[in-house]
C-alpha cells in the first residue's frame, strides 16, 4: 500500500517491455554509445549544508551519500565508481536503498559490486543503510554482513562529544508503505534528526514531523532527461518538487541522490551518475 494508495504493479511490465524495445532498437546507434558513455561518466558532488539545531559537536560531520548503485545490473560501472569513490574520508555512509539490480541475480552479487566499489573509501564511523523498492528483504542481513546497520522502521543514535543525532530510516515508501513506517518517522521529536528514505515521497510527513534532513534516491534524478536537466519520468506519484538535487521542504532540507547507478536501460542523457559528500555545519558559525 502506498502513501496514497496501492501501488500500481500492473504498470511495471509494459514499461519494462517498452524498455527493451527502445534499448534493442537504439544498441545498433551511436546514440545508445553516448548513452553509456553519459551512464560511465559519473560525479563526486561535494557541498556544506547548515542546519538549524545541528548539536555541535557534529558540525562538520561528513556524509557519503550513495543511493541505486544497481551495480549487478551494469557491472562495467565498479572501476568507474571505486575511482570515483578512492580517497573519500567521511564520518558516516549513507545509502538510502536500491543497491540490486535485476530480481533474477543472487543479491550477494549486486553487494560484492558495491564492496568492491567502496573499497578505498574510509568510513570512521558507522554504515547505515535502508531498504529500496528493488530491494528484497533479504537484503537487510546480506548488507548487515558487509558491516551496515540496516534500518527498517527504526533509529540510530549516533553520539559525539556528549551531543546525540538520530538518523531514522524507514521500509521503502514507494512499494511498502504501512503503519509502521508513519510510526517510526513520527518518533523522537525532540531531537534532532535526519531521515534516511529511498524515495522523497514522503518529504511532506518528515517535514511536519520536524527532521532537519531528508536523504533519499529513487528517481535516479530522471536518469534520462531533456536538454537542461529535466527529467522525463521520476516515477514519484507525490512530492514531485523533490525529483532531484538539493530541495527543501517547509523547515526542511532535503536531497535526493541522482544514484550512482542506472535501471531500466544502460544509459544516461542530460543526467549523470554521483556519489554525495555532504558537510553539515551549524549555521552563522
Ligand atoms: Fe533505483
Amino acid at each position: 500500500m502506498g502513501r496514497d494508495g496501492p501501488f500500481a504493479r500492473w504498470r511495471h511490465k509494459p514499461l519494462a517491455v517498452a524498455m527493451g524495445i527502445a534499448g534493442a532498437l537504439l544498441k545498433p546507434t551511436p546514440v545508445y554509445t553516448r548513452g553509456r558513455r553519459n551512464a560511465l561518466d559519473l560525479r563526486r558532488v561535494e557541498f556544506e549544508l547548515e542546519l538549524p539545531g545541528l548539536p555541535a559537536s557534529f558540525d562538520g560531520y561528513r556524509i557519503l551519500h550513495l543511493s541505486d548503485t544497481h551495480l549487478d545490473y551494469f557491472p562495467e560501472l565498479v572501476p568507474a565508481a571505486r575511482s570515483l569513490l578512492a580517497g573519500i574520508e567521511v564520518d558516516m555512509l549513507a545509502l538510502t536503498g536500491d543497491v540490486q539490480g535485476l530480481h533474477r541475480n543472487p543479491i550477494e552479487q549486486a553487494t560484492g559490486l558495491l564492496m568492491e566499489a567502496l573499497q578505498d573509501v574510509r568510513v570512521r564511523g558507522p554504515r547505515l543503510a535502508v531498504l529500496g523498492n528493488h530491494d528484497p528483504i533479504a537484503m537487510a542481513d546480506v548488507l548487515a554482513r558487509e558491516g551496515f546497520e540496516v534500518l527498517i522502521n527504526r533509529s540510530a543514535v549516533l553520539e559525539q562529544g556528549g551531543d546525540r543525532l538520530r538518523v531514522t530510516g524507514l521500509d521503502d515508501v514507494n512499494s511498502f508503505y504501512t503503519e509502521a513506517a508513519q510510526r517510526a518517522l513520527g518518533e523522537h521529536e525532540d531531537e534532532f534528526r535526519i531521515a534516511l528514505i529511498h524515495s522523497p515521497e514522503v518529504a511532506d510527513d518528515a517535514d511536519a514531523a520536524g527532521y532537519a534532513l531528508y536523504l533519499c534516491g529513487h528517481t535516479h534524478g530522471g536518469q534520462i532527461c531533456l536538454p537542461g536537466g529535466r527529467p522525463v519520468m521520476t516515477r514519484l506519484r507525490r512530492c514531485h518538487h523533490a525529483a532531484s538535487g538539493l530541495w527543501r521542504q517547509g523547515d526542511m532540507i532535503g536531497y535526493t541522490n541522482r544514484g550512482l547507478g542506472v535501471a531500466g536501460l544502460p544509459l544516461r542523457f542530460n543526467s549523470r551518475g554521483e556519489a554525495a559528500v555532504i558537510t553539515l555545519r551549524r549555521p552563522g558559525r
